[in-house]
């Protein structure tokens, strides 16, 4: 269907709606408590309409998070916002010891220890570990896995879901990645470089952040990982993302 680029976003609102809420309504059904616990509701809903929706996604990100997880990603690896694991597909398992899974979506957790499994790792032997924290509690993450003892950071659609991003994200760069050598690797969408797009996702990011658990289209990620002294980065686009669409994707390889 033809909408005017300002619409872009709707269709996705309706569908995350029409496949969220039946699951939502539900729980509040069988525990009406949960009317006041509202976190936990968005977690619900966002889960509900992950198990379509995080797929389709996967597949059409897949080249270029092949083209960076698969040669790239290396030793102890950290993803952030992990879901339901799809990266681990692309893991290249000779070259990964251990997966780190920050996620604080637990009903994100089936999903993800399913695959989780069926990449090899284990949470039993050690060689994979869930944290149910948010990527901004970089404290309580490097009280688990250390100060400067990841080799790899992966961050594919959550840095802009992450509170404070463009504060978090020097400090959980130069806290956990092993100095130099520690790599983050990212596909994120983000602000697009045409002003009146910029003006869209400025417009529709308080609803769509609503239906996304704190998702927003307007982060200037790219810019704000430069804050980070790399000493070598590969920065671009999702190849064909046009520079005027609204969920303009950005992917990049960065090395401390
Ligand atoms: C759009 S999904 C992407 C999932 C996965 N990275 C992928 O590409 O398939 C965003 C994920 O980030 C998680 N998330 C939301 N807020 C977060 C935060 N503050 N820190 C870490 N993850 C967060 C959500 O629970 C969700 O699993």
């Amino acid at each position: 269907m033809w909408l005017p680029l300002f619409l872009d976003p709707l269709p996705q609102l309706l569908e995350c709606t029409r496949l969220g809420l039946p699951p939502t309504l539900r729980a509040i059904w069988a525990d009406p408590w949960l009317l006041f616990h509202p976190q936990k509701l968005r977690n619900i809903f966002m889960a509900g309409f992950w198990v379509v929706f995080g797929p389709g996604l996967d597949e059409n990100a897949a080249p270029a998070k092949r083209r960076l997880v698969t040669p790239y990603a290396h030793g102890v690896v950290l993803e952030i916002g992990a879901g339901h694991g799809h990266s681990l597909q692309y893991f290249d398992r000779d070259k990964v010891t251990k997966y780190v899974a920050v996620e604080p979506n637990e009903d994100m957790y089936p999903g993800l220890r399913k695959s989780i499994a069926q990449a090899g790792f284990s949470e039993a032997d050690g060689t994979a570990l869930i944290l149910p924290f948010g990527a901004h509690e970089v404290d309580r993450i490097a009280d688990v896995v250390g100060e400067h003892q990841v080799d790899t950071i992966i961050s594919f659609l959550t840095l802009c879901s992450v509170p404070n991003s463009k504060q978090v994200i020097p400090k959980l760069c130069l806290t956990l990645l092993k100095s130099p050598g520690g790599t983050l690797l990212m596909y994120e969408h983000c602000l697009s470089p045409v002003w009146s797009s910029r003006l869209y996702q400025r417009i529709w990011s308080p609803i769509w952040s609503l239906a996304w658990n704190g998702c927003r289209l307007d982060r200037d990620t790219p810019k704000w990982v430069e804050q980070v002294p790399w000493s070598e980065r590969y920065v671009g686009k999702e190849e064909g993302m046009p520079d005027w669409h609204l969920f303009y994707r950005a992917v990049g390889r960065y090395v401390l």
